[in-house]
């Protein structure tokens, strides 16, 4: 995979103060991401155990075979090679084991894709048994037994029985047939190149190996949107060239389908699931699937959703379409996930009932018990879309005749994309921990999908995945997700503290102290992004029509889009209360309906996503809503901050490559929690002229904005939304100044003393505008706005922060009448725009 730099050097060491021109174009070159280097490096044990290393197969099946490959690239790795030439490590089926080895005696029965690890003496040696319930589970139970190993478990006394809690793990990539990714954060497809599967598709296989490590066996390749050419012969051929990268570590190839196919690629003149040619259609087409790709996994189906065609065009109902691809997928043991993110994106904003939340449920609860046996119900965690907060969506205790999937976002559209350190785990397990009370007995969302509650055929978990060419994720931290959604799909009994844990040992490091740093710092990464982020169940406060990045929070209002929060000068937050509201509340069973009902029974987390209050409301705390808000944003960025400061105690402990690369990730996140922070504390400060009880909400004493510096070349404007600057305007540069570059100059008149300088500036696309900053005509530092964010206006999505340390990081000697310059070079498209410096005490 390529290399990838990310992203300037925000921080800099001076080495000689006042003197150092630091020129940062290069940022830190950091590790490609392949798979050995996420959590299969099979190097950092503590304690090598012996293992036999002599490892043999028992049957002949490809599967095996890669258990093989596996455990001896693995033994090799992580154990101790003395004395581990005697004896053997075996792989097999249990009926292999069985017809191998008289004794000891083997489990009778384990559940599909389970397996059984034992250890024990044979002919006087030493014998490890790896022995799956079928292939499938023989090569689960290789990459368990490493994981075992690699953790530092007891792999002297082996005797484990373990078995996949659901039948569907599965993830999905939403990658294009151009090679774009919607929402992928690091880079083109791994699969899809120019219209075509790519040639080389070792990637894929790459991708298999990691996905089947954590249990994963299905991978949906293609972009819920767009879906109708991969219905196409010549795609067909393509997919099964994919189907045979996947093949060896047993990860099923699925495809999302258009429902409108039938008509776009197979030229029919109705796409009516019902009507006998489209059946046939679909049958047909089905069919040459399965002769090319004999294993194809199924389909996903997003119809009638965000623009997608789907069957109520022709007043049937999603039942009616799962069910024609159902009953044509049934004979080859293919099966549907269809969607239930069905909802109208042109709701009215004026009409107080209306309310997008209440869509999955209105849609599909009447039509449980219409969907065919191999019919999953896919459904997002929560009722709008993969927001940082959101209650559980109701509609899994509404289908007990139905089998349902929960759907959960391992790429961070809403969580930071991949620039953020946000670990999903506790999210996750947030979701299926919560007991929904159906026929008000325990059932915990996770025993619904593992379809234990309504004792239904399937269940599953999916993952939109959306990894690139790049390293997969974009950010080594973010494999975190992808290794926990695995984990969980699995178990979703494990805590997300273990998870941690086991990531952080077999990723970076077996180190105690590296081991505790890093697991706090994920298990703290989710609750910090809320905190600065959206509040009490707002959702995200994003750019929802835009880039889903940045804080922008009237994007989320008076559009069709129905992820409001309806806040003016008096109160926030949508009623969706069954007496006063829009009844969404009534969708849950009833004693979780009751909770959920009155605020003074909803958890604060989700005040304002079931009722409208007052921001002098007070919270169960006794704190009111608005002061809420401010102590939370401000807690938020000094969480964030204290991210940094902890990775910074791993300095010298882990990989030096891996530590400058996160640490310059987390100096920028803690820059964009206060991006965050400033922009919704100075809105809410504005709209509602509540003070904040500790003074903070519109005072920034260290700050010198840059519209009052003397400017040259610069000009101020407006920039929108004016939450995203401090005080609504920044200054930009012409695109062609005089002296090549623009300048900011202020005098700083406040107390002599030592401080660290902060420059808040706009990181735009389409060009790499540079910055040098000096004191009294000495230039100390340059930088170049080389950071890959979204939008091309300065806004939100891209302030970024750059915050001077002086030597040591002991912070710069200023005196008053100090002359402070700010020069910015435009390149491009990138103005050179400026928000502000900020000069704060040395830490
Ligand atoms: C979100 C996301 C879209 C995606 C959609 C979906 O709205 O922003 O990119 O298509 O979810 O899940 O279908």
């Amino acid at each position: 995979m390529a290399k990838k730099k990310f992203p300037a050097r925000w921080n800099v060491d001076f080495l000689t103060a006042f003197l150092l021109v630091a020129f940062c174009a290069a940022g830190p070159v950091v590790h490609a991401q392949t798979e050995d280097q996420a959590w299969l490096r099979y190097a950092l044990v503590h304690e090598r155990p012996t293992i036999p290393t002599s490892v043999r197969a028992l049957g002949s099946s490809n599967l095996e075979q890669s258990a093989v490959q596996e455990l001896e690239r693995g033994i090799a790795g992580l154990t101790d090679p003395k004395g581990a030439n005697t004896g053997e490590t075996v792989v097999g089926t249990l009926d292999e084991v069985r017809a191998a080895f008289p004794s000891p005696a083997v489990p009778a029965h384990i559940a599909a894709h389970g397996f059984w690890l034992k250890r024990t003496i044979w002919h006087g040696r030493p014998l490890v048994i790896v022995a799956g319930s079928n292939e499938h589970g023989a090569l689960f139970g290789a990459f368990d037994l490493l994981r075992r190993i690699a953790t530092g478990a007891d792999v002297a006394h082996l005797d484990v029985i373990e078995a996949p809690a659901m039948p569907i793990r599965w993830v999905d990539e939403w990658d294009n047939a151009s090679g774009t990714i919607e929402r992928g954060y690091d880079g083109r497809s791994i699969f899809f190149d120019g219209g075509k599967v790519r040639d080389d598709l070792s990637e894929a296989t790459a991708y298999a190996r990691l996905l089947a490590s954590v249990g994963i066996n299905g991978c949906n390749v293609n972009n819920v949107n767009n879906a109708a050419p991969f219905l196409e012969p010549d795609m067909i051929k393509g997919l099964a060239r994919i189907a045979d990268a996947m093949r060896p570590w047993g990860v099923r190839l699925a495809i999302s389908v258009d429902i409108a196919s039938p008509q776009k690629v197979g030229g029919l003149k109705t796409f009516d699931p019902l009507d006998p040619e489209v059946k046939a259609w679909w049958t047909a087409r089905i069919n040459e699937i399965y002769q090319q790709i004999p294993d194809f996994a199924g389909f996903t189906v997003k119809a009638d959703s965000e623009g997608q065609p789907g069957p109520a065009s022709y007043g049937r109902s999603p039942a009616d379409a799962a069910n024609v691809l159902a009953n044509a997928l049934a004979p080859h043991g293919g099966v549907v996930l269809y969607r239930a993110f069905v909802y109208n994106n042109h709701l009215d904003y004026n009409n107080m009932k209306a309310d997008r939340a209440r869509a999955a449920y209105d849609t599909f609860h009447p039509l449980d018990g219409q969907f065919a046996p191999n019919v999953i119900v896919q459904i997002k965690y929560g009722p709008i879309d993969f927001q940082a907060e959101e209650p559980v969506s109701p509609l899994f205790a509404g289908l007990h005749k139905t089998s349902e999937a929960i759907e959960l976002e391992i790429t961070q559209e809403y969580l930071g994309q991949q620039r953020h350190l946000v670990y999903l785990a506790p999210l996750w397990k947030e979701k299926l921990d919560f007991d929904l009370r159906a026929e008000n007995r325990a059932t915990p969302v996770k025993e619904i999908i593992e379809e234990k509650t309504f004792n239904r055929p399937l269940g599953g978990m999916i993952g939109v995945s959306c990894v690139g060419r790049d390293d997969w994720l974009g950010a080594p931290m973010a494999m975190a997700n992808l290794y926990a959604f695995g984990r969980l799909a699995w178990n979703p009994n494990l805590s997300a503290e273990q998870i941690a844990a086991e990531w952080t040992k077999q990723t970076i490091s077996n180190n105690p102290h590296v081991v505790a740093t890093v697991d706090k710092m994920l298990m703290q990464s989710w609750p910090t992004y809320v905190d600065y982020t959206g509040f009490l169940g707002t959702q995200t406060l994003t750019d929802i029509t835009g880039s889903h990045y940045g804080p922008n929070i009237e994007a989320s209002e008076r559009n069709g889009w129905g992820q409001w929060h309806r806040d003016d000068a008096k109160g926030i937050g949508m009623d969706r209360s069954v007496a006063t509201g829009t009844g969404f509340a009534g969708q849950y069973p009833p004693e979780v309906a009751k909770i959920y009902e009155s605020a003074a029974t909803t958890p604060d987390n989700l005040l304002l996503f079931f009722h409208h209050v007052p921001w002098t409301f007070k919270l169960h705390t006794g704190k009111t809503v608005i002061q809420y808000v401010y102590d939370s944003h401000y807690k938020g960025a000094e969480e964030a901050a204290r991210l940094g400061d902890e990775w910074a105690t791993l300095k010298g402990k882990i990989d030096p490559q891996l530590f400058e690369d996160e640490r310059a990730r987390l100096e920028y996140q803690a820059g964009h929690a206060i991006v965050w922070r400033d922009a919704i504390v100075q809105y809410f400060f504005k709209e509602t002229g509540i003070p904040d009880a500790l003074d903070r909400a519109g005072h920034f004493p260290g700050r010198l904005e840059a519209e009052d510096a003397r400017l040259a070349g610069y000009k101020i404007i407006d920039i929108t939304p004016w939450e995203d600057a401090s005080g609504g305007r920044i200054v930009a540069c012409d695109p062609n100044p005089a002296q090549g570059s623009c300048s900011a100059e202020w005098t700083y008149s406040g107390k002599a003393g030592r401080f660290d300088i902060a420059v808040q500036y706009f990181d735009l696309p389409g060009g790499v505008a540079h910055f040098t900053f000096g004191i009294n005509g000495i230039e100390i530092v340059s930088w170049a706005a080389d950071a890959r964010l979204p939008s091309r206006r300065p806004n939100g999505d891209n302030s970024t922060r750059f915050t001077l340390r002086g030597p040591d990081g002991r912070g710069i000697d200023l005196k008053p009448g100090d002359v402070l310059r700010l020069e910015g070079a435009p390149d491009g498209s990138d103005p050179a725009a400026l928000d502000y410096i900020e000069i704060e005490l040395a830490k």
